[in-house]
């Protein structure tokens, strides 16, 4: 069955009720294909009919019928259940629909995904009333589709979080960034989480309050400097005074 009969089958695919009010009523049917194992052995097919952000009715290939969430809901899938043919075609959804579906869009950009490149700096230390700020980016992966989030000892933290939108770069990559402003408390431990379908599990980097490597390597090439002006600064005064000494020889 191909994905244009399966539309047609669901008459109120993607249907604006009128505008009763100035904003309106929205209702949708959509068709979701969910799984996470590469052999597609978790395959999941549900169809779930909304209105406005509320699904009233759905199918779940795992359970295999029509349930509905609302009294009108409740009634549509009684009618649905009773209906043979409409069934089998449900219940076949998975081979027929998803899998094969899975199978294109898979090779076309899950296998084609890139990790992106993790980056966890300061972006601003705290100072008087000021919390500070940290910087999580994340570099050239494809596909778009990426969440950035912060921990706060392994616990989500959602106020005082900032995030850009996934920018391209022009060349099929993507980066991202994300700000968290906060007030640093001893002992505890802030990461940032990167989910993407290049990870098989949430990747996530613990910021680490010492001193960064750019500043430290900073502090390192400014120390040599100092050490060698001293060198040549001892040595210019040792040949001054081995001079002056030998001039201070010469009797009067
Ligand atoms: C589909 O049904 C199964 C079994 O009841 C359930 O575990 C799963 O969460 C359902 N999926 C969705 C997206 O509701």
């Amino acid at each position: 069955m191909s994905l244009l009969k399966l539309l047609i089958f669901h008459p109120i695919l993607m249907l604006s009720a009128f505008t009763g009010t100035a904003d309106g009523y929205y209702e949708y049917t959509s068709l979701d294909c969910v799984y996470s194992i590469s052999d597609y052995s978790d395959m999941v097919f549900l169809v779930s009919y909304s209105f406005n952000k509320a699904v009233y009715l759905q199918f779940n290939s795992s359970v295999g019928k029509y349930i509905g969430y609302t009294e009108l809901g409740v009634k549509y899938a009684e009618n649905a259940n009773k209906d043979q043919a409409r069934m089998q075609q449900e219940k076949a959804a998975v081979d027929t629909y998803c899998r094969p579906n899975a199978q294109v869009l898979d090779s076309a950009v899950r296998d084609k995904t890139v990790k992106p490149k993790i980056t966890l700096r300061s972006a601003r230390e705290a100072g008087g009333s000021r919390p500070a700020m940290l910087m999580c980016s994340a570099y050239e992966f494809y596909p778009k589709k990426i969440k950035v989030s912060w921990l706060r000892n392994g616990e989500e933290m959602t106020s005082d979080v900032t995030s850009t939108m996934e920018m391209a770069d022009g060349d099929w990559f993507y980066q991202i960034h994300s700000e968290l402003e906060y007030t640093p408390k001893s002992g505890e431990k802030i990461s940032c989480m990167v989910e993407h379908a290049s990870f098989s599990k949430p990747m996530i980097t613990d910021w680490d309050p010492s001193v960064p490597e750019a500043e430290r390597n900073k502090i390192a090439i400014g120390a040599s400097g100092l050490v060698l002006g001293i060198i040549i600064a001892a040595a210019g005064l040792i040949y001054y005074k081995k001079k002056s000494a030998g001039r201070i020889l010469v009797p009067n």
